[in-house]
């Protein structure tokens, strides 16, 4: 297929750089302000483009799907986390499915440390009282936080990004354990010095802090459910820049709520933006607005990812970064 002749829709606004790539290499069709497609829109999208490029904030489920037309043969998803599509009904109806993974992965966990150190240095606390003009002074007990070095952090999910995120808690002296589906290879784990939990209960309940690294799908949903969060030291917390969806968020905000947990730096919720309130009243909670991967570099190379990936797609080869269900 031509590449100039693919007609590929974007659901969402792209940095400049991005889009006026995508002008010169395809036929694309560009949204106008930074607001997410209505369903109509989509479905309009998905039944006359031979490309949809989605973000994580469409919904491209099985009904989106059955609309597609006939020239619809790929979804190359701008972002590397895929819960929002229905891969399997995707590959069913012959579309294919790619992403853009590696290029967010320093800069997530660039923010899953800065999540970490805020809570536990009480940052937030320590912030509320500069922009209050509320300081009167250096106090020897004033805001004392833990010391992070030598904490006993677990990752739950090891891939590029848990990885990651275990190279820079390293060099912060923090004790590396780990959870993941499967044992990494000897060589990886010397490297960070990492310590393997089979049993994600048994590591849960010996750490400082967590780390959630691993995508949602069907098997990790509510994997921090309310028991799971119970078996947590009290003096522990929780830090979050994957999905939501692995935390039971009404059950974290009970515990927050009841002193029983230290804290959460959290990135992403359960709810999308439905927040739950309680959260935003807690000192020891700090919140962001998904915004792990949210820096220039990383934004920009996640928009060639999806170029190579059309390209590749319309010199007839398979995207480099096609998503198997
Ligand atoms: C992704 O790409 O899935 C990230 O969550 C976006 O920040």
């Amino acid at each position: 297929m031509p590449t100039a002749r693919l007609s590929v829709v974007v659901t969402r606004r792209l940095p400049e750089a991005v889009e006026t790539r995508m002008k010169e290499l395809f036929n694309v069709q560009l949204r106008e302000d930074d607001t997410p497609m209505t369903r109509a829109e989509l479905v309009e999208a998905v039944s006359t483009a031979d490309v949809l490029v989605p973000t994580l904030t469409d919904q491209i489920d099985a009904g989106l799907i059955a609309q597609a037309g006939p020239n619809m043969r790929l979804i190359a998803n701008y972002g590397a986390g895929v819960d929002h599509i229905d891969v399997a009904t995707a590959r069913q109806r012959g579309i294919l499915v790619s992403n853009t993974p590696g290029v967010l992965t320093d800069d997530t966990a660039d923010m899953t440390m800065a999540l970490m150190l805020a809570v536990i240095r009480r940052m937030p606390e320590g912030l509320a009282i500069m922009n209050e003009g509320r300081w009167t002074g250096w106090s020897p007990t004033a805001l004392l936080g833990g010391r992070v070095g030598g904490r006993r952090l677990g990752i739950l999910g090891m891939g590029r990004i848990g990885q990651a995120v275990a190279r820079r808690a390293s060099a912060f002296g923090m004790q590396i354990h780990y959870h993941n589906r499967r044992r990494l290879r000897p060589e990886i784990e010397d490297r960070y010095e990492a310590t393997y939990w089979e049993s994600l209960d048994q590591m849960v309940a010996r750490m400082d802090v967590i780390s959630i690294n691993c995508p949602h799908t069907p098997s990790t949903f509510h994997l921090m459910n309310a028991r799971r969060l119970k078996l947590m030291k009290p003096d522990a917390v929780i830090v979050n820049t994957s999905r939501g969806e692995v935390i039971d968020e009404n059950a974290l905000t009970r515990m927050l709520t009841a002193g029983e947990l230290a804290g959460a730096g959290l990135d992403v919720y359960e709810h999308g933006t439905d927040v739950n309130p309680r959260l935003r009243d807690l000192p020891n909670v700090v919140l962001l607005p998904h915004m792990g991967s949210a820096t220039r570099e990383g934004r920009a190379e996640m928009g060639e990812k999806v170029i190579i990936n059309i390209k590749t797609f319309a010199d007839g080869h398979r995207p480099p970064d096609q998503v198997v269900p």
